[in-house]
């Protein structure tokens, strides 16, 4: 069965040809990243972060996995090719974008829409710039992913906070502080992260647009972050942003998507910004010629339109495989570890842990999990001060990986001296 036809720019075509129930990708395979530029393995940033560089790494939010095969084959026939000249982006790699977001989140894009980004932080880098000036606040719903707070302080705007409320029933939005915030006259947007990290909320289309509707009143421009969209677990689904609001409030929208997260691409792809409004698209493309960033890096755009044209059985693939690494994570956790709480995540491969069972301040818990259980995490805090006490890991490697680490938890935790009796079995099996 042919699964996939690639034409690329350059005319080849790249048939992939599968079983039905052949199985791509051995997901419990173990690839050395130890001594390659990969930064989760990097050991002078885990001795900056973590205060030493022999750690198991969970903490960068990329795979352990390999790529898509036909993405791996698609980069080896052009390095192949040899030649390296300029190059531009051909129709069909904006049409497997619009595609892929037809097919898998029934939102129909006009091409005309997307503009080329380096990068999602680059993207809401220069959204902030065009759209709000400095001492302007922005709203961030923290615990939320660190970067958007460097990009708000980089840029001399304000951080504005609409934390998240942890209910019995999970994370919610505190929609009375949202209108609270959006109301302030000096308030300018929103960075919303959906699905969210590091709590791995996937916002229902209602939450969404209870959100369009405040920042809409107030005049308060959304910049909805979906990098980790197609990462969705089993009864649950993403709804993009600009699908779930009205025509109207979707024009005051940035949508930033990437196929990054999704096919663990992140070092050979670009990002693209979906912006519906055509004023705010012609500013947005004229920042790229005014600082000259046009320039088209010939892997990505084969990273990018082969992952988004064949990459649908790997995903479906990596999804089960994630998804019963959720599932080992749970039973060890109530097995071994009952006092560190699963929040259940909805969507994305990274687990927000509750460790404050164990009763440790903010850098003690760091400083734990670091040195006692040899696990490099994120730790809670650096997501905002509502995440202390908490830590962060990525799921999306091998399960034994995922096992040596929870272990070496367990066994930390279990030289504790108030929990040492509290261990439920033996922690290897
Ligand atoms: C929510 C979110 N946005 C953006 C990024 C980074 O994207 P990029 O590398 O394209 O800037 C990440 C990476 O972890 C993320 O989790």
């Amino acid at each position: 069965m042919i699964i996939a036809r690639l034409e690329t720019s350059s005319g080849q075509a790249l048939d992939t040809f599968r079983n039905e129930d052949e199985t791509v990708t051995n997901f419990d395979q173990h690839y050395d990243r130890s001594h390659s530029n990969a930064e989760k393995w990097d050991t002078s940033a885990m001795q900056e972060h973590f205060g030493r560089d022999d750690l198991l790494p969970f903490w960068v939010a990329d795979m352990e996995f390999q790529a898509p095969p036909t993405v791996r084959e698609a980069l080896v026939k052009r390095a192949e090719n040899g030649i390296y000249g300029y190059e531009y982006r051909p129709e069909s790699f904006f049409n497997a974008i619009t595609q892929w977001y037809t097919n898998h989140h029934r939102w129909k894009i006009d091409e005309s829409e997307l503009c080329i980004s380096h990068s999602v932080m680059s993207a809401i880098s220069v959204l902030i710039n065009q759209h709000t000036d400095k001492g302007d606040g922005i709203i961030v719903q923290p615990p939320v992913f660190f970067e958007f707070r460097l990009a708000i302080l980089e840029n001399k705007r304000k951080l504005v906070r609409n934390p998240l409320k942890k209910t019995t029933h999970g994370y919610e939005i505190d929609f009375v502080d949202l209108e609270k915030q959006a109301a302030k006259p000096r308030t300018k947007m929103l960075i919303l992260c959906s699905p969210h990290n590091p709590v791995g909320r996937v916002w229902t289309k209602e939450e969404l647009q209870r959100i369009g509707e405040i920042c809409y009143k107030h005049n308060v421009r959304v910049i909805a972050d979906e990098i980790h969209a197609d990462i969705i677990y089993k009864g649950y689904q993403h709804t993009p942003y600009a699908m779930a609001v009205s025509e109207e409030i979707a024009q005051q929208s940035f949508t930033c998507i990437s196929p990054a997260k999704t096919f663990n691409i992140a070092s050979v792809t670009e990002s693209i910004v979906v912006i519906p409004d055509e004023n705010y698209r012609a500013q947005f493309k004229h920042f790229s010629s005014k600082y000259a960033l046009g320039k088209v890096n010939a892997f990505s755009v084969i990273a990018m339109e082969t992952a988004y044209r064949t990459g649908e059985q790997w995903l479906a693939e990596c999804l089960d495989y994630l998804q019963s690494n959720l599932d080992f994570l749970r039973d060890y956790l109530q097995q071994h570890i009952p006092n560190v709480k699963l929040v259940e995540p909805e969507g994305t491969f990274l687990v927000w842990l509750d460790f404050t069972g164990l009763n440790m301040d903010a850098k003690e818990l760091e400083s734990f999990l670091a040195k006692k259980a040899g696990v490099a995490l994120n730790s809670g805090y650096w997501f905002g001060r509502q995440g202390a006490g908490y830590a962060r890991m990525t799921i999306a490697c091998p399960r034994s990986m995922l096992k040596q680490g929870l272990s070496q938890v367990a066994q930390a935790i279990h030289s504790l001296p108030d929990t040492a009796t509290s261990s439920k079995g033996d922690i290897d099996s």
